[in-house]
């Protein structure tokens, strides 16, 4: 079976798209797989590189970056006779790599965890691993994720959404209270979310976020334990599986929130499988992430992310459709202390597209 493992691209977790792949090439079994790594520039070239994972992790704090020096160019989805990835060889013209099965898109983000990609390998007619355009969309855009979840009854916490050019109202100042987190709506791994403890504070925190989405989120600081969710569709089309639960402990680099630093660059972020909640919770909260998964007729796999506050009120975070497959990425150590090691996850994502 070929695999194209598809990576890096255009988002602002470009870096971290780099380091899940290089997690997912090295996890593939060599006998069933042959993996074919497509790395994406910032600009949106598309590259074949070598995959090699040395390139693909964060050393001494610095990230990976894909470049158009990091492999030859590709064209995609390129032959009109078979689905498949075509290479452009500068050097002798055109050649055909020849046809994947499937495709894995390890991208985070805009323009790959969006629905984007998955739309352009629908019209290609290529499986590939997650959410299809729909729930990819839907679970990008934190505002969509929360309605559509509300709707399904699955508790969210107050948030008011700014649209391009708007600024939060006195009333919904009133209405959230202080502290709030501010985020771009669509954006991962805590690029652009800062909390505000002052209102004085509120037009910067809006202006970093919209540096990356004009959209922005509003929430009310939710004062309670961040608690995540594995879940993977179920095998032979049954109900998706919720995995033991993750509980993030703190963060470690001076920030009090889960960011960017302490996820990735920090000496680990302290956490706990399972997480230590009474088991009725547990349960609760697990439902309640099988329940997202569906409400947002998500395919694949989904990291679903909640706060569990003192009185246990579970309230929904948000959804990650292709969440971190990194070394320290909760997703994989959540299935690994569920009793599927992370090859098996890597293989059974493989095969549930393939069905
Ligand atoms: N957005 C990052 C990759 C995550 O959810 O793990
Ligand atoms: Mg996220």
């Amino acid at each position: 079976t070929r695999v194209a493992i598809v990576f890096g691209g255009r988002s602002t977790e470009h870096a971290i798209s780099c380091v899940s792949a290089g997690s997912i090439l090295g996890a593939l079994d060599p006998d069933q797989y042959e993996a074919v790594p497509v790395g994406i520039t910032r600009d949106g070239a598309w590259v074949l590189s070598n995959g090699d994972p040395a390139a693909l992790s964060i050393t001494d704090r610095k990230l990976p970056e894909i470049t158009t020096d990091s492999g030859r160019a590709v064209v995609f989805p390129a032959d009109p006779t078979s689905s498949g990835l075509m290479v452009l060889d500068p050097a002798d013209g055109v050649a055909v790599l020849g046809g994947v099965d499937v495709v894995f898109p390890a991208l985070h983000g805009a323009y790959g965890e969006d629905g984007t990609i998955q739309g352009m390998l629908e019209m290609a007619g290529i499986p590939y691993v997650g959410a299809n355009v729909f729930a990819s969309a839907a679970g990008m855009d934190k505002e969509f994720t929360k309605k559509l979840a509300a709707a399904e009854g699955i508790p969210v916490g107050p948030y008011a959404v700014l649209r391009a050019g708007c600024s939060l109202s006195e009333a919904d100042k009133e209405r959230l209270g202080l502290p709030v987190f501010v985020k771009p709506s669509r954006a991962g791994s805590s690029h652009g979310i800062s909390k505000v403890t002052d209102w004085a504070h509120l037009d910067a925190a809006v202006a970093k976020a919209r540096q990356i989405d004009p959209k922005v989120l509003v929430e009310t600081g939710i004062v309670g334990r961040e608690i995540e969710c594995g879940v993977l569709e179920g095998e032979a089309g049954g109900a998706p599986e919720a995995s033991l639960l993750a509980e993030i402990l703190v963060s470690t680099d001076g920030n009090d929130f889960y960011d960017f630093d302490a996820k990735y660059l920090g000496d680990g972020t302290p956490y706990q499988i399972p997480a230590g909640l009474d088991p009725e919770v547990a349960q609760q909260v697990r439902e309640l992430a099988a329940r997202t998964f569906t409400a947002l007729d998500c395919a694949g796999l989904a990291r679903v992310d909640f706060f569990v506050t003192a009185d246990n009120q579970i309230y929904l975070n948000e959804i990650n459709t292709m969440p971190g497959f990194t070394p320290t990425s909760m997703f994989p150590l959540m299935w690994a202390a569920t009793g599927l090691e992370y090859p098996k996850v890597v293989d059974r994502l493989i095969r549930t597209a393939l069905r």
